[in-house]
């Protein structure tokens, strides 16, 4: 593995072999064992082109307990603002010995871009993660994501999963999606209005729901997703009590499905919009553990593509 860009194409033994590094991280990432000397001497470089609360963060300290050097790229205060383009500001980044870019972008396809500029150059030992691009692809958030499922529900195998929301602009429903289905997952939902679903995933076997009720009958997980509004033309933008009428998590809704079923959420979360707060805060939501997986499931990433 060179670059993580998408969880698409990667096969079964791959998903696993990174879950299954992440456990073995689990000590690290709580702090039982404060460092591994996996990543010494190498720089990695937080590019984020849009803001993040857990995804920057949980890079920043995966990579500081791999005992990499961090900089996180101050994109407002950078010269991107004077006109540099992308590619010159990674250029300009690999001349400071780069090993590894971690990049956030608003445009679907920019990892992608950075690392062919990489291949063409024959800078064969620079790495890129994708770190969410646009509505395409949020890997390591699929991965984390399969990482916490494994967790509480042991096999893929059985599972009836729900994904709930504005699917249509959510790159992580993607990275989902394609994760559970090279893991086993027999049964996933989409439950949305219409106009927040992507009707092409009918073809990937994905069943679509537009009413709740139906949608969360008897199923083991469900993951809720935040309403993108910066991804939204403003027309067809849902109001937050309509939102939350017809496809807010609530108790009596939660109560539809299995009774041990998680409910997950990638965060950030708007209360009262796709969630109420005594479900965001109540014993089946599992939120809080997906944020802590991220550590060990994005440190499993960065020292498996460093070569370890
Ligand atoms: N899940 C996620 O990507 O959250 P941030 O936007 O805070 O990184």
């Amino acid at each position: 593995l060179r670059h993580l860009l998408a969880l698409n194409g990667l096969p079964k033994d791959i998903l696993t072999y990174i879950l299954d590094t992440a456990s073995s991280f689990v000590s690290v990432s709580d702090r039982e064992v404060k460092k591994v000397p996996l990543m010494r001497g190498k720089s990695v470089f937080n590019l984020f082109f849009e803001n993040s609360t857990r995804t920057r963060t949980t890079f920043e300290i995966a990579a500081k307990r791999l005992s990499a050097d961090v900089i996180n790229l101050n994109i407002a205060a950078s010269s991107t603002s004077k006109g540099e383009s992308l590619l010159d500001t990674v250029d300009n980044l690999t001349a400071m010995s780069a090993d590894m870019f971690v990049v956030r972008h608003a445009q679907s396809g920019a990892p992608f871009l950075i690392a062919r500029h990489l291949n063409r150059h024959g800078l064969d030992h620079i790495h890129v993660v994708n770190a969410g691009d646009g509505r395409h692809a949020h890997p390591t958030q699929g991965l984390l994501d399969m990482y916490t499922i494994r967790h509480y529900k042991k096999d893929f195998t059985n599972l009836k999963v729900a994904i709930v929301g504005d699917v249509l602009h959510s790159r992580v429903a993607r990275s989902d999606i394609h994760a559970m289905k090279t893991l086993g997952v027999p049964e996933i939902r989409v439950i949305g209005p219409t106009t927040l679903l992507a009707p092409a995933m009918k073809d990937m076997g994905i069943r679509m729901f537009n009413n709740m009720n139906e949608g969360l009958k008897d199923v083991d997980v469900v993951i809720m997703l935040r309403v993108q509004n910066e991804r939204i033309n403003g027309a067809l933008l849902p109001s937050a009590q309509e939102f939350f009428k017809s496809y807010g998590l609530t108790p009596e809704r939660l109560a539809l499905a299995k009774p041990d079923a998680i409910v997950m959420h990638p965060g950030p979360m708007n209360r009262g919009v796709e969630i109420d707060s005594s479900v965001a805060d109540g014993k089946q939501a599992v939120i809080l553990s997906q944020v802590t997986y991220g550590i060990a499931v994005r440190m499993a990433v960065m020292s498996i593509l460093a070569g370890n």
